[in-house]
């Protein structure tokens, strides 16, 4: 299997002084590394697989995506403001530089569909844990939440601290 995790690049002062912005994007350029990545998130959900995947905007959509393909279920877009076109629900969150707001459609899942939510890195934890608030708002069951790096350092996972599970390929 590929050692997709090595591909992860450091890049300081990104996206302001202080902070280092572990970016993806070379995982994703490479088919094997990408394919790797989505299949170690997969892995934990085989089994009882969710209804719909959740991604989180943007990046979360890439890894959502692919998961939901790999997980043979839908895919439910959660936005950053004004995008969806129909009626929304939407959640406030603070982020590790900034605030800002998640937005899902009402209709997004049929009430009670299993919904594993995704994204690629859990840093505060803030983003998940609104984006989980929001699915709930709009009648999912959210299973569990599934992100590619786990930042550990930042404390996102005591954030989380939900009865559903939390699952990192990576932990950082
Ligand atoms: C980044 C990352 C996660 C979030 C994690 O997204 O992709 O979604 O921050 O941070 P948190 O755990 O502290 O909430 P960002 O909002 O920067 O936008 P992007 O995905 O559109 O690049
Ligand atoms: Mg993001």
């Amino acid at each position: 299997m590929s050692d997709w995790s090595a591909l992860i690049r450091d890049v300081p002062d990104f996206p302001k002084p202080g902070i280092m912005f572990r970016d993806i994007t070379p995982v994703l350029a490479d088919p094997a590394a990408f394919a790797a990545a989505v299949a170690a998130m997969a892995a934990p959900w085989r089994a009882t697989p969710p209804d719909a995947v959740a991604g989180i905007e943007s990046r979360g959509f890439i890894l959502g995506a692919a998961l939901a393909l790999e997980l043979r279920c839908g895919f439910v877009p959660v936005r950053k403001p004004g995008k969806l076109p129909g009626r929304t629900l939407s959640q406030g969150y603070r982020l590790e530089y900034g605030s800002d707001r998640l937005e899902v459609h009402v209709d997004a899942v049929p009430a009670g569909a299993r919904v594993l939510v995704v994204d690629d890195v859990l840093a505060t934890g803030g983003t998940l844990r609104a984006a989980t608030e929001l699915l709930r708002r709009q009648g999912a069951q959210v299973i569990g939440a599934d992100v590619l790096v786990e930042l550990v350092p930042l404390g996102g996972r005591d954030r989380w601290d939900d009865a559903a599970p939390l699952r990192a390929a990576l932990l950082m």
